[in-house]
């Protein structure tokens, strides 16, 4: 005659394949019904339809009947991510897609008005403060034709593709995909307009970004096509707005900023990028782009001033090159650490 404490003490005995834990530790009893001598048990294992699964089943038919069943029936079922992780394993099971409800990444764009302000500079030094504070996250280089990101962070890695999805190329903590990861020796890339879209949307869908609690999109200067795009595919997305301290700048940066306030984007503040030139001898501040442009748009677009980024360039590492990346003990980057703090505080993750 079996029994209910008899089966899951035998049971006990068989080890999930892919944790360290038995399929009663593990949760992983789902149903025991015991009729007669007829037992029918179905069990989520990390994985399944794998050769080890095959295994397992032997073994669970073996053990079950020595402790007293005629029969035995098995149905399988996987265990949930929250399960694998408790049990002490890697979330195995796919990830909810980046654009699916569930998922909680939070995507912030880096956007300006015009050229040349510091984006990609912006982006770049956000993302690798956030890794600093422990947070992971992903950049999308979404300036198609402009891309910049890999240089900027000096990588000199491709994705890696496996079971037709690709994988980000990881620098300082941070995922990048990058156009300039799929063309040859820096040749021009000519896409028109549906392409571009397309394009996109396969950073989001064929990529495998894991967990994310941020991700940043550095995106083309101006309100094109990229940003009306971004716009579309990503309603929850918010965005940084960026700018020289320059009037007429700002000035051009507020038609970003009416953009996104259009298409109902929280923006999370502006970051005024070489706001002043500061004299290593004697400390002086000197303006030399003029002075109170990201004050004003801020004030425009009622949201905060991030800060201000002095103009200066990265101590340059010629073993570890990335020449846009601040070391965190650098001034700048320092600023760069109360912005993201900033960023961060704003979207509460
Ligand atoms: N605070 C700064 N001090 C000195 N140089 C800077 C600073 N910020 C950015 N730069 C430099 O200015 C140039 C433009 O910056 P960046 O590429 O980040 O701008 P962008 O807005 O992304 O430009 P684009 O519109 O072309 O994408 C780069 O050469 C960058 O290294
Ligand atoms: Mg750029």
């Amino acid at each position: 005659m079996v029994t209910e404490e008899k089966l899951i003490e035998t049971l006990k005995k068989i080890k999930d394949p892919d944790l360290q834990k038995n399929i009663v530790e593990t949760g992983g009893i789902r149903e025991l019904k015991i009729d007669g001598d007829n037992v029918s048990i179905k069990i989520a294992l990390a994985r399944t339809g794998t050769a080890e699964q095959m295994q397992l089943q032997q073994q669970v038919v073996k053990e079950v009947k020595e402790a007293g069943a005629e029969s035995v029936g098995l149905r399988f079922d996987t265990l949930t991510s929250e399960e694998i992780e408790k049990a002490g394993g890697t979330k195995t099971k796919q990830q909810p897609s980046l654009l699916s409800e569930e998922n909680d990444t939070e995507f912030i764009a880096i956007a300006s008005g015009k050229g040349g302000v510091g984006k990609s500079t912006v982006t770049v030094n956000v993302a690798v403060s956030l890794a600093r504070m422990g947070k992971k996250v992903g950049i999308i280089d979404a300036d198609i034709y402009g891309f910049s990101i890999p240089d900027m962070m000096g990588i000199e890695t491709r994705p890696t593709v496996k079971d037709e999805k690709i994988y980000p190329v990881e620098r300082f903590g941070v995922k990048v995909i990058s156009m300039g990861f799929f063309v040859e020796d820096n040749a021009p890339v000519v896409w028109r307009g549906p392409m571009l879209g397309k394009m996109l949307n396969n950073f989001f869908s064929e990529v495998e970004w894991g967990e994310l609690d941020y991700l940043l999109l550095d995106l083309p200067p101006g309100t094109g096509d990229v940003a009306l795009d971004i716009h579309s595919t990503l309603p929850e997305c918010k965005e940084v707005i960026v700018t020289t301290p320059h009037a007429t700048a700002a000035f051009v940066a507020a038609r970003a900023g009416a953009m996104a306030i259009k298409t109902n984007h929280e923006i999370l503040g502006v970051v005024e990028n070489m706001s002043y030139f500061e004299s290593k001898i004697t400390g002086e501040k000197e303006y030399v782009f003029g002075e109170g442009g990201g004050e004003r748009l801020a004030e425009e677009l009622k949201t905060d001033l991030l800060g201000q980024v002095p103009l200066g360039q990265p101590e340059i590492d010629k073993e570890d090159f990335a020449p846009s990346v601040y070391a965190a003990d650098h001034s700048i980057g320092e600023i760069y650490a109360g912005i993201t703090e900033h960023i961060v505080k704003k979207t509460g993750k």
